[in-house]
């Protein structure tokens, strides 16, 4: 059975592999010319993907730039990216362009899902009348970029069709690869079931950063807080604090949710609180840091991990960004390390020493040598300062 899965980045790729693996005829269809060749030529630019994984699905996987390869296809899977715009609202435009690339080729009888993150009612309202009378379905995709214990094929998944015969489609089709698939009664169950899922853990997040930030007024260690609430064996989850929540999902998926909520006269305050609390992690720190060195003009600092988090390259909101950019605006000599980003925004990961006034810890990666910094002072944002 042929598969076309669009969008051949964090999502799709490990998708369109395991669909591979399991048997499935899989063509990967992206608008990126390089990857699209990389792909073809065995080099994955993805670090969860091996290379030597990759080249040994080539019998039955392929990459194209070319939306006529859908073509035939029984199963077409959207993997495209729902970011936010310059004014953090969201942005459909890629989705939109790919669905529509996508509709001019599908065959008869083929079965459309959504992996993509959307706001609740987008696949019905907006996806359908471009697919027209094809099933369609929804099925979220729960990735976490360098977990070791939960991947695709061992995390539940989640389906619901537009229709039941969409539903029972979109089940078996995963099932080839994905230990446990379950169905729900609709496409808006599983739509917002995604973005409760995201909204908990910035909600989550948020909350434990402010109380991060009482602890250090308090001298009390906020780990330490943490730990011992968690011997409570019920009604209890620690979140760990941080600089502020990065990556393509968690500051950004909420917002999915508050932009339907704002449409339909809901409020979503948590959410927009939380938004608030996240946006202005670096500022706060920025004023740990002039507390601890005094003034920051001409001072030397290097903030250590600028991914969005540990052992990934992915600096898509990261909050580091702007952690950079404040210290220098404040005047501050700021550079930066990173073995794993190694090349970022034109510069390249400084060494680490002994010769800096700070450190600021953001996302130290394993095997970062933080003993190279000797005896500086350092600003732990994951609740160490
Ligand atoms: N990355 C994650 O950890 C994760 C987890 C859960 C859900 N999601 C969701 O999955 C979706 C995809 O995210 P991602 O991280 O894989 O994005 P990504 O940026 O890694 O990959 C998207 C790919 O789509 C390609 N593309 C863009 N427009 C296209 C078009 N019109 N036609 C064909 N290809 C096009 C891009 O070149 C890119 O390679 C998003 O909605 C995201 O929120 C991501």
């Amino acid at each position: 059975m042929k598969v076309a899965v669009i969008g051949q980045g964090y999502v799709g790729l490990p998708l369109a592999l395991a669909a591979a693996e399991a048997g499935y005829e899989v063509v990967g269809i992206d608008l990126d010319g390089d990857r699209v060749a990389g792909l073809n030529a065995g080099k994955s630019p993805i670090g969860d993907i091996a290379d030597g994984y990759l080249a040994a699905q080539s019998v039955y996987y392929r990459a194209s730039t070319d939306f006529a390869d859908v073509v035939g296809a029984e199963v077409v899977v959207l993997c495209l990216p729902t970011p936010l715009d310059a004014n953090r609202n969201p942005d459909n435009s890629m989705m939109l362009s790919g669905a529509n690339s996508v509709a001019g080729f599908l065959s008869d009888g083929a079965l459309v899902i959504n992996e993509s993150t959307v706001s609740p009612g987008f696949t019905r309202e907006v996806l359908a009348p471009i697919f027209g009378g094809h099933d369609l379905a929804y099925s979220p995709e729960r990735i976490d970029p360098a977990n070791k214990n939960w991947n695709l094929k061992n995390t539940p998944k989640l389906v619901a069709g537009l229709a039941e015969a969409a539903t029972s489609r979109a089940v078996q089709f995963y099932s080839k690869f994905v230990s446990s698939v379950s169905s729900f009664s609709s496409i808006e169950v599983v739509e917002t079931a995604k973005l409760l899922e995201n909204s908990f853990r910035l909600v989550n997040i948020s909350f434990i950063n402010e109380i991060a930030d009482f602890c250090s007024k308090m001298k009390i260690d906020v780990r330490e807080v943490i730990s011992a609430a968690s011997t409570k064996p019920y009604g209890f989850m620690p979140f760990f604090p941080s600089g502020g929540v990065g990556g393509h999902c968690i500051p950004v998926d909420p917002t999915y949710l508050a932009a339907k909520a704002k449409e339909i006269g809901a409020s979503t305050r948590f959410i927009d609180l939380a938004n608030e609390v996240n946006i202005s992690r670096p500022s706060y720190f920025v004023g740990v840091a002039t507390g601890i060195l005094g003034s920051l003009s001409a001072k030397k600092i290097v903030v250590i991990g600028v991914a969005y988090k540990p052992d990934v390259a992915d600096i898509r909101e990261t909050p580091a960004e702007p952690l950079i950019s404040l210290l220098r605006s404040a005047g501050a000599d700021v550079v930066w390390h990173d073995h794993v980003v190694g090349q970022w925004k034109g510069e390249a990961s400084a060494a680490l020493s002994s010769g800096y006034d700070l450190a600021i810890l953001v996302n130290p990666h394993t095997g970062t040598d933080l003993d190279a910094l000797g005896s500086i002072p350092i600003l732990d944002t994951r609740g160490g300062y």
